[in-house]
């Protein structure tokens, strides 16, 4: 039998992203400990699909985590665990600091007082807010436009603070609009309430909506049709095992865009779904919604060449087909 490798605790790993980063590093030979409150997640993805520990709770919970990083020995963590949902942040902003911000500062003193100074952490593209060039570099300015994306921006904050004062490396990753499924159909995207295009578009293919709906068709784009960057959810999480094994050969703190480099708009994603599905897909075109910037694309030159981070699937029709697949298993 292969040795292990560290054991690596994943916060938020009954999640989308969360679950699928978890496979990725059970792939790569590390050991697992999933924390989770199971708001979101999926107890049955990480029990009986990646069959890894699953530790039920909070990372507001500072006596788990005591528990937890005095009772296992955790090399570094992954932090998933946040809530996501962009227009509900704005209706109840403090649910958004309370569980990203507050909750991920318990998190970070907890680290840094059992002294696991390593930290993978999900940030967003959303904390440049509107976007002064495309394709946008790390460097461009941070407007985040919502209390979701502030939280984001506070924890990155943080994270360089804590480096300076207590010496806790941190690689950041910000995702462009993280898509599609595991290639072999163990896992996908499953929010409730669902807000994000792809899946909405094929739950609608599977008669589970009558329709989508186009926000807005009057942007300064090719269609009209808001672009973003659509970023294969298994090469996002092939990413972070990079970023783990840099941190864990001692690199320094740094921050990444994760994306693939290409716009495409909506009226794009529903074409493309019509042929990956063979449905119809009725759309109806709706008012632009709150707070869309027009194009979010990123460029991800530096985690190709600091992490040597090289994505497989750039091509949308390969992410919505995995996506179509996860989504027929689940809701058929
Ligand atoms: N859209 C529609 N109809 C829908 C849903 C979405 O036209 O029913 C449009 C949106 O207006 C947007 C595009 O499809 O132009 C993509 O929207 P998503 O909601 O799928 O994704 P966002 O770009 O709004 O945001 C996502 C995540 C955020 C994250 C952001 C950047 O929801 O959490 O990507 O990472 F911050």
């Amino acid at each position: 039998m292969s040795q292990k490798k560290a054991t690596i605790l994943v916060t938020g790993g009954a999640g989308y992203i969360g679950s699928h980063a978890v496979l990725a590093l059970q792939k790569a030979g590390y050991e697992v400990i999933v924390l989770d409150n199971l708001v979101y997640g999926h107890r049955e993805l990480v029990e009986d699909v990646l069959k890894v520990e699953l530790v039920v709770g909070d990372i507001s919970d500072r006596t788990l985590l005591d528990k937890l990083f005095s009772s296992r020995d955790i090399s570094a963590v992954m932090h998933f665990a946040a809530y996501i949902a962009v227009g509900e942040s704005v209706t109840d902003p403090a649910k958004y600091y309370r569980n990203n911000v507050t909750g991920t500062l318990t998190l970070l003193e907890a680290m840094v007082a059992a002294e696991v100074k390593q930290l993978v952490f999900s940030s967003t593209c959303a904390i440049y807010g509107m976007p002064q060039q495309v394709p946008m570099t790390e460097d461009h300015p941070l407007a985040p436009m919502s209390p979701y994306a502030t939280s984001k921006r506070m924890v990155e904050q943080m994270l360089a603070d804590f480096g300076s004062a207590y010496g806790l490396e941190s690689v950041v990753f910000r995702y462009f609009n993280s898509s599609g499924a595991n290639p072999e159909g163990l896992l996908g995207e499953d929010h409730n309430p669902e807000t994000h295009l792809i899946p909405l578009v094929l739950l609608t293919a599977l008669g589970k909506r009558e329709s989508i709906s186009i926000f807005g068709t009057d942007y300064a784009t090719p269609d009209g049709t808001c672009l973003r960057d659509y970023i294969h959810v298994s090469d996002l999480a092939d990413a972070h095992v990079l970023g783990l094994e840099y941190l864990l050969k001692d690199g320094k703190s740094e921050v990444f865009n994760l994306g693939n480099g290409n716009g495409f708009s909506v009226k794009q994603v529903i074409e493309t779904a019509r042929v990956v599905t063979g449905k119809e897909i009725k759309a109806v075109e709706r008012e632009r919604r709150a707070g869309d910037p027009p194009a979010l694309v990123g460029s991800s030159d530096k985690a190709r060449k600091i992490l040597g981070w090289s994505p497989q699937y750039s091509d949308l029709s390969k992410i919505i087909a995995h996506a179509w697949q996860w989504h027929q298993k689940r809701h058929t």
